[in-house]
């Protein structure tokens, strides 16, 4: 692999042991991946920010990363962490849990990571362009810009993902290069429109094919239907990247001729939706996986507005980031009639399953996961559906 001389001289340790740590990394992944060189990038988006996931490991690393003097060389975001900073307690988080979270966020902050921590940078706090290399890790956000703005990453991982901010550079491998993003089979899709039915088709698409780059025909996502398409489809399958004809900016590039086509409809989407759920009756629902948008939260108002809240067993939590927050004061102010709209955190990286034993949610990805990383039954359905019942 090609190194310039400035890069041979980050690995030998000339610039200080984190960004030596930050360049072994990277040229490990490259050597793995067949990388010829290191490309540039413009934004990271990193992962591994929730006390969660990283426990006292992680938490020792991204200290050890900080003594080191490590400091992110571009524009980089940070996924949800386990608990809204200011309203930890109405989510049943630990004394001792808060401190390690808020010591981790003030970790990423002094490697100059800004403090909004949302899985849906893209909506506002942290935009690549068209042809940008980026490094970015949180699933659904780096397909999200892969697919609909046409930026290029790989599916890094935490670590990966913060060694490249560090150097403001990334193996060049993978999707990257334009020859890798050439589509791998053809979908034939089919929706009602609504945005579960997009989270559905996701789902049953990452079934059906796993990984692979799917070129999609006969849907016209808008961007909170792509949002939720593209997290449940890397969530359900390991896809990174998919084309929409007449929506990815790349789509048109490649030839499809050979490609293997196949069907999804309702009858793949009822399946998806059956492999879901499995529960009846939920503790707590979790709206916000990825984060509401302000179109989202415009909605949710819109309908909630004049109701009551009938079930109070049932506890609510809309997940937003601060930002979408801020700007949706009049918003907030109805929705909190039902239950917290909650900053910079979600309904997996937070340790639910200290207080609930059976969710309800309208994403797939959500649907995926809470079983698995906070060990509930779910019930996964449309947002309107689930609010019946508490009404
Ligand atoms: Fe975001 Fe959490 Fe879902 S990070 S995509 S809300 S699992």
């Amino acid at each position: 692999m090609y190194l310039t001389r400035d890069e041979e001289k980050t690995l030998a340790g000339e610039e200080g042991v984190s960004r030596q740590k930050a360049m072994e990394l990277v040229v490990a992944l490259g050597k793995i991946y067949g990388a010829e060189d290191l490309i540039g990038i413009t934004s990271a988006h990193l992962s591994g920010a929730s006390y969660k996931t990283i426990g006292d490991g992680g938490l020792k690393y991204l200290d050890d990363m900080v003594n080191g003097g490590a400091e992110v060389s571009v524009p980089s975001t940070l996924n949800p962490v386990g608990m809204d900073r200011e309203r930890w307690k109405e989510m049943h988080i630990s004394q001792a849990f808060a401190e390690k979270q808020l010591k981790i966020i003030e970790l990423y902050k002094k490697m100059g990571v800004m403090s909004t921590c949302s899985c849906t940078p893209y909506l506002g706090e942290n935009v690549p362009s068209l042809g940008d290399h980026v490094a970015w890790a949180e699933s659904s956000a780096l397909s999200f810009v892969n697919s609909y703005i046409g930026a290029r990453t790989n599916r890094e991982g935490g670590p990966g993902a913060l060694a490249a901010a560090i150097l403001g550079k990334t193996a060049n491998y993978g999707l990257h290069i334009d020859e890798n993003r050439r589509p791998t089979v053809i979908v034939e899709a089919e929706t009602d429109g609504s945005v579960f039915s997009y989270s559905m088709l996701g789902q049953a698409v990452g079934m059906a094919i796993g990984g692979g780059i799917p070129y999609f025909k006969g849907i016209d996502p808008a961007v909170d239907d792509a949002k939720t398409m593209s997290a449940a489809m890397a969530a359900s399958g390991s896809v990174a990247m998919y084309h929409v004809e007449g929506v990815t900016p790349e789509a048109g590039n490649f030839s499809l001729d050979g490609l293997e086509t196949i069907a999804v409809g309702e009858k793949e989407l009822k399946e998806a939706y059956g492999k879901l759920n499995t529960a009846d009756d939920i503790q707590l629902i979790a709206i916000g996986c990825p984060h509401l948008s302000q179109k989202e939260m415009r909605d949710i108002a819109a309908f909630l507005k004049g109701k009551k809240k009938r079930n109070k067993d049932v506890e609510i939590w809309f997940c937003t980031s601060s930002r979408v927050r801020n700007e949706c004061a009049e918003e907030v102010k109805i929705m909190e009639e039902f239950g917290p709209v909650l900053a910079d955190t979600c309904m997996v990286v937070a340790p639910i399953e200290g207080a609930f034993k059976r969710t309800g949610t309208n994403s797939a990805k959500a649907g995926n996961y809470l079983p698995t990383l906070c060990s509930q039954e779910v019930m996964c359905t449309d947002i309107w559906k689930l609010m019946e019942v508490v009404m």
